[in-house]
């Protein structure tokens, strides 16, 4: 596909919380140093900042109010995978995060969602990311293998599993993303050799992310099918999207990226039921 492609955009429905508890004091990935400081008044500023450009470009943003003393609420992504107005809930590898979960039992079933609380670990849309009537499944630091039996069957969708081999890309929307219902981009080096077979037979056209790009989160991005929201410092990935016909909004998120997270980790997509 090229710059002429033409390309639509699908109004979506994301679920956000809002970073009013953010810090950064324990370490789960690489990128976490409780020793460095975060500004909280920095990190809201920039998350408002996500959250006004996707009403501005006609999504819907739901929230869920943020727990006090986890601070990583804000990485909404984490929360559950929302398909066919079905949630499967996470259930968190780490102690730290595990009290998310039932905060997000609460907000499905209030709202009317057939809710699934999990019997494996997973990290929601972390480590599933929906491509057309496609799961992608990652696995190797925090989603549980045998969980992703569980996502196809309680989800509908076939699952495709794909192992992430380097800790700083310890969830597959780390590493991957989504571009349109038939396109994705991802960092190679992030995966086994076999998930990489899998990735090439499966997606042979999908854009790849330069050693640069991936480490400044670049791959932490969302799209609408045709807009992509991606970190402003992934410069090289934003012009390889352009090139395609993709329109590209760069974002600075650089307070939250200090807990290893970006665009992606910040917005769960919610799947409606079909009518
Ligand atoms: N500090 C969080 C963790 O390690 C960041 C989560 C980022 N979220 C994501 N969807 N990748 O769990």
């Amino acid at each position: 596909m090229s710059a002429d492609t033409p390309r639509t955009a699908r109004p979506r429905h994301y679920l956000m919380c809002r970073p009013t508890h953010f810090t950064v004091d324990y370490s789960i990935n690489p990128w976490m140093n409780p020793a460095k400081p975060t500004d909280g008044d920095r990190a809201i500023a920039q998350w408002e900042r996500l959250h006004a450009l996707f009403l501005d470009l006609g999504h819907t943003v739901e929230l869920i109010e943020p727990t006090p003393g986890l601070p990583d609420m804000v990485f909404a992504a984490n929360g559950a995978t929302v398909v066919d107005g079905t949630a499967l809930v996470a259930r968190f590898r780490h102690e730290e995060r595990a009290d998310e979960a039932p905060a997000y039992v609460e907000w499905f079933r209030a709202r009317g969602y057939r809710v699934q609380q999990a019997e494996f670990t997973n990290e929601g849309e972390g480590d599933y990311l929906l491509v057309g009537g496609r799961l992608l499944a990652g696995t190797g630091f925090r989603t549980d293998r045998r969980a992703h039996a569980e996502a196809e069957r309680v989800l509908g969708r076939p699952v495709v599993t794909l192992e992430l081999v380097d800790p700083r890309y310890y969830h597959l929307d780390t590493a991957l993303s989504v571009l349109s219902d038939t396109e994705i981009m991802y960092y190679p080096a992030a995966f086994s050799p076999a998930s990489l077979k899998t990735l090439q037979e499966l997606y042979p056209d999908a854009v790849l992310a330069s050693a640069e790009d991936a480490a400044v989160f670049g791959l932490n991005a969302v799209s609408d099918g045709r807009r992509v929201v991606l970190p402003e410092a992934a410069v090289g990935l934003a012009g390889q999207l352009r090139a395609r016909g993709f329109e590209t909004i760069a974002i600075d998120l650089t307070e939250l990226l200090k807990a290893g997270g970006s665009v992606k980790c910040c917005t769960l997509e919610l799947r409606a039921a079909a009518e």
